[in-house]
């Protein structure tokens, strides 16, 4: 070290002061941080580091999911952002597995088939932890499988007014919603208009089930398989073009709000 004047000297005590101060202040942030309640094991330390950036912990620690959901739910963390080494992904995703265990999604026999079909609406990543369900004719369901996720897919094939190759998820949330439509689709009897009616009649009234704010409908529809296509739009319950910013007649270059100002409201998307 070079020769130091006295006020120069206190003025590197004082720092080194500072220094080991905060060096004491970091490690307990750092051991407050690994009071996070995760179990002990290979890849706690890495998910604490990583995980918390954009959620609680809770969020990984209140889930639970298959093996095969957790790696593509890690992935899909990777995708919004995570910093994760591919070696890291993997101790990552085998603590999960190993903590985070859930049941894989329950499958009634024999619906395999119904169930390939109505997750054709779902997109890749939400797929294999989705919800289907089978509608009856009261609008009621059954259950073929039970997911762990809140995406939920089911056949519309040649219900009233749909084609006839036609499925759709959307949120459990919007069940209920779901359900009124398709109640009210069947008492149209395929008229267009008379149903449309219909649900103008519920809005005025005022009991128009509302969709989630914000929750996605894909609906995968067509003449048949080959020919039908990916439609995707946004929920925005009582949007209109002040609260959205949005123009309310079509554009296909950018997006805008159908049905603005009612319940069913929402955004449609370019190219989508
Ligand atoms: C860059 C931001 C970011 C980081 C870092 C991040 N997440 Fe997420 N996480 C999100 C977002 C956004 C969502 C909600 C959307 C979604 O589920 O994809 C989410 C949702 C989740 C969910 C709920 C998923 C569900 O299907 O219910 C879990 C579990 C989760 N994250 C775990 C993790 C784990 C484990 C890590 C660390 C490896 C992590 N997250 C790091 C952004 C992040």
């Amino acid at each position: 070290m070079r020769f130091m004047a006295g006020s120069e000297v206190a003025d590197w005590r004082r720092s080194r002061l500072a220094f080991v101060l905060s060096a004491i202040f970091f490690c307990a942030a750092v051991s407050a941080q690994s009071q996070t309640g995760l179990p002990e094991g290979n890849g706690k330390a890495l998910i604490e580091a990583t995980c918390a950036q954009c959620h609680d912990l809770e969020r990984v620690s209140n889930a639970r999911f298959t093996r095969e959901d957790w790696q593509i739910t890690v992935t899909r963390m990777v995708a919004h952002g995570a910093v994760l080494k591919d070696n890291e992904i993997a101790v990552v995703t085998d603590y999960l597995a190993r903590n985070f265990l859930g049941q894989p999604a329950v499958v009634i026999p024999g619906a395999e088939d119904a169930i390939e079909k109505a997750l054709f609406a779902a997109p890749a990543n939400l797929r294999p932890a989705a919800t289907v369900i089978r509608w009856k004719p009261d609008q009621t369901y059954e259950t073929l499988k039970k997911g762990t996720n809140r995406l939920v897919c089911y056949d519309r094939s040649g219900f009233p007014l749909e084609p006839p190759f036609s499925v759709e998820c959307t949120s459990i949330g919007n069940l209920e919603r779901v359900a009124q439509n398709l109640k009210f689709e069947a008492a149209g009897g395929g008229d267009e208009k008379k149903t449309q009616a219909l649900f103008d009649a519920l809005e005025k009234e005022g009991t128009r089930v509302k969709p989630e704010h914000g929750s996605i409908w894909h609906q995968f529809r067509g003449a048949d398989q080959a020919r039908a296509r990916m439609h995707l739009t946004v929920a925005v319950p009582g949007g209109t073009a002040q609260s959205t910013g949005l123009p309310v007649t079509r554009d296909p270059m950018n997006a805008w709000i159908m049905d603005a100002g009612t319940s069913s409201a929402h955004i449609m998307l370019p190219g989508r």
